[in-house]
């Protein structure tokens, strides 16, 4: 496995992978790796000839100093991971080599709508720090296919629209979320609970799948449904960010139209944020028999 830190050396043998006929598989991370990420990297590996991976703690997409400064840097264990799994290469900018001008004169990518709303409006410029860094990562690796988490939904969102867009030319898989077996998200902050909050941390994910039990039993309640989790949530001591429940492809309200509908749920525990997802499939059937009936008219 080659590790490179800057762009030229990147760049000229990615030049060497393209000449050789190979195709390239990419998946970017902000490093201390995780099962997840392992995902991610064995699925790149079944879908292309070479595997890339970039470790990247990346400044712009933090909307807090604490934040950015405490996300676990964990460089000499992350590159023995993908060691194991056979990456081809690593690339591991520093800030500086990103970013040489600071983060203030770097041009950046923008994606209107989605970057805005949900988790975007509760962390103002995140959403551009991820386009703009995933932007420049494409640039450098020219990737055909990119893997990303399901787990990050809205940013699998934000980055399937912007490869559409600006007509960028790779394949983005979208990976299912791993989880632990007591069912919370993996997730490389999750190193930041403590034993307390790491036992009380997968009632997240026992609530989301008490609101998917809820939709697909029918409630279209979704105000109460939401409250009553943000209750569940207190009473075990997490303190509830935020809960949408909205149209899995457009993010926006459910509609009739709506064929699936993605829960969306954030919560505090301690210092920690944590995140996850649900897609459910909505009521397709009476759906599909009012459309029958349309066509029979
Ligand atoms: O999901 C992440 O780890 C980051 O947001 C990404 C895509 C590597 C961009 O910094």
């Amino acid at each position: 496995m080659q590790t490179v830190a800057d762009i030229t050396t990147l760049k000229e043998q990615i030049k060497l992978y393209k000449r050789e006929g190979r195709t390239i598989a990419f998946v970017p991370t902000m490093g201390n790796l995780h099962e997840g990420h392992m995902t991610l990297v064995r699925k790149a590996r079944e879908v292309a000839d070479v595997v890339v991976a970039s470790i990247f703690v990346n400044p712009m997409q933090f909307d807090r100093a604490d934040d950015l400064n405490s996300y676990p840097r964990t460089l000499e264990d992350d590159l023995s991971k993908l060691n194991q799994e056979s990456v081809d290469l690593v690339f591991t900018p520093t800030p500086e080599i990103m970013y040489p001008e600071g983060l203030d004169k770097h041009t950046f990518v923008d994606v209107p709508g989605l970057s805005t709303m949900l988790e975007g409006a509760s962390r103002p410029g995140h959403f551009r720090g991820v386009a703009t860094v995933v932007t420049k990562l494409f640039n450098m690796v020219q990737p055909d296919i990119a893997c990303f988490g399901e787990k990050d939904f809205q940013q699998l969102a934000v980055i399937r629209k912007m490869v559409s867009d600006m007509a960028m030319n790779i394949i983005i898989i979208g990976v299912p979320t791993v989880r632990e077996m007591d069912g919370l998200a993996m997730s490389s902050r999750n190193t930041r609970l403590t034993l307390d909050q790491r036992q009380r941390a997968p009632v997240l994910a026992r609530t989301m799948r008490w609101i998917s039990s809820a939709i697909r039993g029918g409630r279209s309640d979704y105000a109460s449904i939401i409250e009553d989790a943000n209750d569940q949530l207190r009473a075990a001591g997490l303190h509830p960010d935020e809960i949408f429940i909205r149209d899995a492809r457009t993010l926006s309200t459910v509609t009739p139209e709506s064929v699936q509908a993605v829960i969306l749920m954030s919560a505090h525990l301690g210092q920690v944020r944590l995140i996850d997802n649900q897609v459910v499939d909505l009521n397709t059937e009476s759906k599909e028999s009012d459309s029958s009936e349309a066509n029979a008219e």
